[in-house]
C-alpha cells in the first residue's frame, strides 16, 4: 500500500495533509524518516510513526459530517444529492451514515463502516441520547412541556420515552428548545412537536451519545473523529443498557 494512502486510511489527515506531513519529515518507516508519499509499505508488518507516535493499522473509519439541509441521508440515490456526495476525500469501504436525518434537518451525522458500533448506537435497547436544537411555531405551555418530557402519543403503539426539554426562548407564537430523546423513531422530533400542537420550523442535531457536533465544522464540512471521540462512543454504548 502507498504510504500516503496508509496514513490517510489511518485518519492522520486528508491525502493533501498527509503528503505535506511526509514532506515535512514527520513520518518514519521502520525508524527511517521518509520524504516520498508514494513509497510502498506493508501495512501489517512495517512500523510507521507520525510525529513520533506509532500508527497502528486498522480498517474502520469514522467521520463527523455537519449535514446541511437539501441532501438526503442515504448512501446513494438516482435523483437527489446524498450525504455521501459531500465526503470527497475519505478512506474506507462501505461507509454509511448512522441513522437518518430528514432532508431539511441539519447537524451532526456520524458516518462509519464500523457495523458493530452502528448497530449499538441505533439499537432501541441502548437508549442512546440525541439532542436537537428545535425552532417551533406554536406555544409550549408547562403542561405540554411535561407531556414531551414524560411521553407523548405520536400515533405509534407506545408513547414516546421520557425526554428532556431545555427551553431557550419563547414568544407568543413560537419557541426554541433543546430536546433530548433516547429513541430514533421516524420523524420523531417533528411528530412530538406536532403532538403538542406546534410545528418544527428548523431542526438541527447537536449530539449523539458522547459525540457533539464540532462548532468549527461549517455546514457540509466533515472531519475524521479523534481517537478519544471514537473510544468515548464505544465506551458509552457498553454502558448504555436496556431499561
Ligand atoms: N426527528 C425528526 O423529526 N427529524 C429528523 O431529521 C431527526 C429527528
Amino acid at each position: 500500500m502507498r504510504l500516503d494512502k496508509f496514513l490517510c486510511d489511518m485518519q492522520i489527515g486528508t491525502r493533501s495533509q498527509v503528503k505535506e506531513a511526509i514532506r515535512k519529515s514527520l513520518v518514519s518507516v521502520n525508524g527511517v524518516p521518509v520524504k516520498s508519499p508514494d513509497i510502498k509499505i506493508d501495512e501489517k508488518k512495517d512500523i510507521v510513526t507520525y510525529a513520533g507516535e506509532e500508527i497502528a493499522y486498522q480498517n474502520l473509519y469514522y467521520y463527523m459530517l455537519h449535514k446541511p439541509a437539501g441532501v438526503i441521508t442515504a448512501t446513494r440515490d438516482h435523483h437527489e444529492p446524498t450525504v455521501m456526495d459531500l465526503l470527497t476525500d475519505v478512506c474506507g469501504k462501505d461507509l454509511a451514515p448512522v441513522g437518518r436525518l430528514d432532508k431539511d434537518t441539519e447537524g451532526l451525522l456520524l458516518i462509519t463502516n464500523d457495523g458493530e458500533l452502528t448497530h449499538k448506537l441505533l439499537s432501541p435497547r441502548k437508549h442512546v441520547a440525541k439532542t436537537y436544537y428545535v425552532e417551533c411555531s406554536g406555544v409550549l405551555t408547562a403542561e405540554k412541556q411535561r407531556l414531551l418530557e414524560n411521553g407523548v402519543d405520536i400515533g405509534d403503539r407506545d408513547l414516546t420515552c421520557p425526554a428532556s426539554v431545555h427551553m431557550i426562548s419563547q414568544s407568543d407564537h413560537s419557541y426554541v428548545m433543546e430536546l433530548t430523546i433516547t429513541e430514533g423513531r421516524f420523524h420523531q422530533v417533528k411528530r412530538m412537536v406536532e403532538a403538542v400542537g406546534g410545528s418544527v420550523t428548523y431542526l438541527k442535531r447537536l449530539s449523539m451519545g458522547t459525540l457533539s457536533l464540532d462548532d468549527g465544522l461549517a455546514k457540509g464540512a466533515y472531519r475524521p473523529l479523534t481517537a478519544k471521540e471514537i473510544s468515548d462512543l464505544k465506551q458509552s454504548t457498553k454502558r448504555a443498557s436496556a431499561r
